[in-house]
Parts: C-alpha cells; sequence; structure tokens
C-alpha cells in the first residue's frame, strides 16, 4: 500500500482520513470556521515547531489562526495543563462554534479533545495526530483526559472528534524512541488481527521505511473495527489491553528512582512476551505460537531481563492496576493469534511463572 494513496475510513461515528492526500478534505472540513475566532490550534512546542509549519504549508488560510503550545511531553498532561488550554480559549474568545484543531501525539489529542469537551461545556474538535502512537491509536476513539496525582488518564471523558486526519509526512521528524512506541502498538494489532496482519510483519521490515504505512493503515482499520462495536471499552475493546497489564508494571517500575528507565514501547514488547508467556500457560496458546511472538518481538525491540529481587514490586504494581479482580488478576489473553479473551483471571503464581521464562527468553 502507498502512503500517496487515500483512504477514508467510515467504521466510526465521524470519518478517518489517512494518506498524504488528504489536505482537500482537510480544506473542506475547516471551511466553515475559517473567520475570526473559529479555529484554534493546539499543539506542544515540538509540534508546533516541526508539525505546524507543514500544516500551513498545505492549507495557508489556517496560517491567521491562533495556536498554543504547551511544553512537551507527558507533564503537560494534567489539570494545570488543562487549565492553561481553558485560559487560552477563554482568553482568545473561543466560542462553542469555534473547532479546536488537535496538532500533535496523545499528550495533545488526549488533553485538547479533555478541554474541549468540557471547555463552554463542549466544543468541536479534531485530531491531526503527528506522532505514531498518535496515528495509531491515541487520536482514535474519543478517549480524552489528564492524569491525576501522577497516576495516569484519572479523570477524562469519551468525547468524539468531529473527525481524524492522518499525515503519515509527519512522522519524518518524530524521534526514533517515540517511533518504537508506536510500533509496538502495530505488533499488538497485528497480534490482535491474526494471521495475516502477523504474516505482513514477519517479512523483513524496516520500521523506518515507506513500508510502514501499509502497517499504520491496517492498525487504524483495526482499532475503528474494535471502537466502533464496543465505543465506551465495556467488552469487546478490552482487548487493546493485550500486554499493556504488565507493561505499564514495568514502565512504573523501570522509571522509579534509581532504576534504568525504560520507554513505553519497550514495556509494551516486554509485557506481550510475558502475557503471551501467561496465554501459553492457561489460555491455549501453543508453544509454537509463543515463540513465534518472542522472536518477533525481540526482532525489534531491545528487551531488559526483571531481576529477581523486583518480581515482588512489580507484583505490587500489578496489585494497584485497576483491572484487578479478588486476589487474582484480569487480563486480556490471545488463545491464537487473531484470537484474543478479555477479563482472563490470572493467578500470581503464573505470572511470576511467566517472569521467570521472560528472563530465559532474553538469556537465550
Ligand atoms: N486516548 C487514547 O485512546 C490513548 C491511546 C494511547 C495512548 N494515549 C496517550 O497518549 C500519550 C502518548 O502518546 P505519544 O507517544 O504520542 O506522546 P506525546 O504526545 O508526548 O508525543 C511524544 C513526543 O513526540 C513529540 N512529537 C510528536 N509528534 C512529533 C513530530 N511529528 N515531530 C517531532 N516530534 C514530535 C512530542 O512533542 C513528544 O515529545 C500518553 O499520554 C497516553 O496515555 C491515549
Amino acid at each position: 500500500v502507498r502512503q500517496d494513496d487515500f483512504f477514508e475510513i467510515n467504521s466510526l461515528a465521524y470519518p478517518v482520513f489517512i494518506g498524504s492526500k488528504l489536505w482537500i478534505r482537510l480544506r473542506e472540513f475547516v471551511q466553515p470556521y475559517l473567520k475570526p475566532g473559529g479555529i484554534f490550534i493546539f499543539a506542544d512546542q515540538n509540534t508546533l515547531k516541526f508539525c505546524l509549519p507543514l500544516l500551513v504549508e498545505n492549507i495557508p488560510e489556517l496560517g491567521d489562526h491562533l495556536s498554543y503550545a504547551v511544553m512537551p511531553g507527558e507533564e503537560s498532561k494534567d489539570i494545570s495543563g488543562l487549565e492553561e488550554v481553558w485560559n487560552w480559549l477563554m482568553k482568545s474568545g473561543a466560542t462553542r462554534e469555534s473547532l479546536l484543531v488537535n496538532l500533535g501525539g496523545g499528550v495533545v489529542s488526549d488533553l485538547g479533545g479533555f478541554a474541549a469537551a468540557t471547555f463552554h461545556r463542549g466544543m468541536p474538535y479534531i485530531n491531526i495526530p503527528t506522532s505514531l502512537i498518535g496515528q495509531v491509536d491515541a487520536a482514535i476513539g474519543g478517549k480524552t483526559g489528564i492524569n491525576v496525582a501522577g497516576v495516569k488518564n484519572q479523570a477524562g471523558i469519551f468525547y468524539d472528534p468531529l473527525a481524524v486526519f492522518i499525515f503519515p509526512g509527519f512522522l519524518a521528524t518524530l524521534p526514533e524512541n517515540h517511533f518504537m512506541s508506536g510500533f509496538a502498538e502495530i505488533i499488538k494489532s497485528a497480534l490482535l488481527a491474526g494471521k495475516n496482519s502477523l504474516h505482513m510483519l514477519k517479512a523483513n521490515l524496516n520500521p523506518g521505511d515507506e513500508s510502514i504505512f501499509g502497517h499504520i493503515l491496517e492498525t487504524v482499520k483495526f482499532k475503528c473495527d474494535i471502537v466502533a462495536k464496543d465505543p465506551h471499552d465495556r467488552s469487546v475493546r478490552k482487548i487493546l489491553n493485550f500486554g499493556h497489564t504488565i507493561g505499564h508494571a514495568f514502565e512504573s517500575l523501570f522509571n522509579q528512582n534509581d532504576m534504568p528507565g525504560m520507554l513505553h514501547g519497550e514495556a509494551v514488547a516486554a509485557g506481550m512476551i510475558c502475557e503471551a508467556l501467561i496465554s501459553s500457560e492457561i489460555n491455549g496458546l501453543s508453544k509454537w505460537e509463543q515463540n513465534e511472538i518472542a522472536s518477533l518481538i525481540t526482532k525489534y525491540f531491545e528487551i531488559k531481563p526483571l531481576e529477581k529481587k523486583y518480581f515482588d514490586n512489580l507484583m505490587e504494581l500489578l496489585a494497584h492496576d485497576k483491572k484487578r479482580n479478588s486476589d487474582r488478576f484480569k487480563f486480556t489473553l490471545l488463545e491464537s493469534p487473531g484470537k484474543p479473551c478479555i477479563d482472563c483471571s490470572v493467578g500470581s503464581e503464573s505470572i511470576i511463572r511467566a517472569l521467570r521464562s521472560y528472563n530465559q527468553i532474553i538469556e537465550e
């Protein structure tokens, strides 16, 4: 699939446009708002610098409209970041008839989306995602929100954009580590979607080259299909948590003081290896498939071992996770690629065994 093709996905309540020829559609979309006080462009300082010029180059009319940028990074996705956006909108005279344009990664779409949902009790917004996580995941599905007291996504609301515009050209300036975070989501989606997508990924792929576009498209279509079936995350949408239960615990643990740090993508990659191991112990995933999954992931990610002395810390972090139910844990597991199961009950002993095997896989 070539990125200069152009696709419109219509499985959700709003259209998702993807490809390098989407500017015509974007122009049509913003046209009714092209008046003073009509359009407000929200970004972070990186996307303001790297992505706004590209946007204005393609739609010069947007150059006349106000923009505002928060500091890049997760720290901005909190109550003071939200207040910043509200203040800016209020002082600049935005109304319920204005359009908020979120130009950035997941932080911008989560925070900007929440600001749009709450400003004057709801103003329209569109997402123009610029990071790979934004393009394949965060910009789609209407989940908006902020972190509270350092805990992720504690306050938020489902509030749909009017449309999503995915222009792969923005990825040219995205730093490699952030690219790989999105790539972990592409692998996850392929594991959930099944054989065909997985087969495509196994072919020798250089994540940075143009062939990534086909994978972005597949991942976007898959996410749209799942969200369409369960917009409020009560049932089937939970399959998208695969790899994330243990992944989030790895991410928190490795980013504590005196630990070596771990990027989100690496954590999700490690989480998928562990959850595939649990799947093969209790959910019928064949040993052969589990091995295939581990080798696919280790081909793209440098996986860090988890020293035994940290197993208890990891279990504590999992216990704090909201998916916990009594003394057992709820996971999304695989029966095989393409056959995920939600709400699987997992005992702590299975998790510990998976962590041991995970370390062995890395040593091999
Ligand atoms: N709402 C959802 O459904 C959903 C889904 C997944 C993730 N998320 C959220 O998304 C966030 C993670 O998303 P993210 O990885 O995009 O984070 P991010 O928005 O912080 O972007 C990552 C970094 O890349 C920079 N960047 C983005 N696009 C760029 C470009 N084109 N060129 C140069 N730099 C660029 C940003 O400035 C930032 O420094 C988390 O807060 C997560 O909770 C939400």
